[in-house]
């Protein structure tokens, strides 16, 4: 049997039974967001963003400092628009509470795509590798939605007392493009627009071995007999894909099968991503209520499952895969959720997004007048939300203020709540 024909038999699936069970409880719930005293910069829009990590996972420090990058747009644009130009930033910190906003990742005009999505960021050994979602293609005349994984590397990272420097020339490469097998390729969709994007840089600490993790979809041919036979229901097919370093350089994978998936389920398992202890691997995704298959109402939220190894049988968490979710009168106040370990807690960060705008559906944030679109955008780090963990089930315990990002060493507040949350389910 070749390797494509088995593909089926070593992938976990998050269903439909799975997903009925979806609903906001208390331990799910988080309080509700307040726009912040400042935003980290005034000047930008930030969502999407990641740690420089180390190759074992842990966040990075450099000469005192700790580095994300994250996506960024001028904050004098629509919202809305902000996809279309978005630019890598990074931004550091010495206490992991007042931010500074270094500047642009790369040199103008030098990233593959005609703009950058979200990925993650290697620190290794002093080297660096900044992974990217290269969105679109470079000259494009006309935005298109084309996707691959790129990486750039040869650049350098310094840390002085007037801050940290990142500094080029950097060489891109394209990592990988969807097979059209085990990953949907763009004229294969059949809805929404497809996903191949958000890699995540994953060193195993069972096997050593190093893989990364994206956003995908699993094709579903037209005729298939998935879900019923149901046409409209295939179209909503979301995956975790993983490529594996067949040598543990960190420029070179290649596709292995999905992780999961979600057909039937959602079409977009976004930015997924790993946290491995005590031998438990937890995977976590963010996905939005418009992208839950017709008849199962989801939530814009972080959700996560658990496997005993890395190919293992992913279970969702709390037996629907809900793990972090916004209010009801405030359900697009966070999203594009990570989350890290903090001794016995996880810790979860996200942007602070639609705030104030209590509609079911953000279909119809753009027709709201332009000040209301401006006024309503947070576009800033959002609070960094506590989770405790116990096997397969979470609780929500508390939150940081905006933009919060403790280390493991950093003892984190006695206090479950620090500033004024207020909790509202
Ligand atoms: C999630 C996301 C990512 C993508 C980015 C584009 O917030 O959809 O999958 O990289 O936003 O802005």
């Amino acid at each position: 049997m070749s390797e494509h024909e088995r593909r089926d038999d070593d992938r976990s699936a998050w269903t439909r039974g799975h997903a009925a069970g979806l609903r906001r409880d208390d331990a799910n719930v988080a309080p509700i967001i307040y726009p912040p005293e400042a935003k980290v910069d005034d000047e930008l829009h930030i969502w999407d963003t990641w740690w420089l990590r180390n190759r074992d996972g842990t966040p990075a420090e450099v000469g005192g400092y700790r580095v994300v990058v994250a996506l960024t747009a001028s904050s004098e644009l629509l919202p809305g628009k902000r996809h279309d130009v978005a630019t890598l930033r990074y931004f550091y910190s010495e206490d992991g509470k007042h931010w500074e906003t270094g500047g642009r990742v790369f040199e103008d005009g030098g990233a593959l795509g005609s703009r950058q999505w979200a990925g993650s960021a290697l620190y290794d050994d002093g080297d660096l590798y900044f992974y990217y979602t290269a969105a679109g293609d470079r000259d494009e005349s006309e935005l298109s939605y084309t996707q691959h994984l790129a990486v750039a590397e040869g650049g350098s990272l310094t840390a002085d007392d007037d801050g940290v420097h990142v500094e080029g020339p950097w060489d891109h490469s394209s990592l990988l493009r969807p097979d059209g097998e085990w990953y949907e390729r763009e004229d294969q969709s059949r809805g929404m627009i497809y996903t191949f994007r958000d890699p995540w840089f994953f060193e195993d600490p069972e096997s050593g071995e190093t893989y990364l993790l994206f956003e995908a979809n699993s094709p579903v041919p037209e005729g298939s007999d998935a879900c019923g036979g149901d046409a409209h229901q295939q179209e909503f097919n979301g995956s975790v894909g993983i490529a594996r370093s067949p040598t543990g350089d960190p420029t070179d994978f290649e596709l292995r099968p999905p992780l999961l998936d979600a057909v039937c389920v959602n079409q977009e398992l976004e930015r997924p991503h790993l946290v491995v202890r005590d031998g438990t691997y937890y995977l976590f995704i963010s996905s939005h209520h418009h992208t839950f298959a017709p008849g199962i109402e989801g939530y814009d939220a972080l959700y996560g499952f658990a496997a005993d190894d890395l190919r293992g049988d992913y279970e969702p968490l709390n037996g629907h895969g809900m793990v972090l979710t916004n209010p009801q009168n405030a359900p697009f106040q966070a999203y594009s959720w990570l989350a890290y370990d903090h001794g016995d807690e996880l810790l979860v960060t996200s942007f602070f997004n639609y705030f104030d705008y209590d509609r079911p559906s953000m279909d119809d944030v753009a027709l709201l007048p332009e000040d209301e679109q401006m006024r309503r955008f947070g576009g800033t780090f959002a609070p960094t939300v506590r989770i405790l963990l116990d096997g397969t089930e979470t609780r929500i315990r508390g939150e940081l203020e905006h933009g919060h990002l403790p280390l493991a060493r950093e003892s984190l507040p006695a206090d479950w709540w620090e500033g004024d949350a207020e909790r509202d389910p």
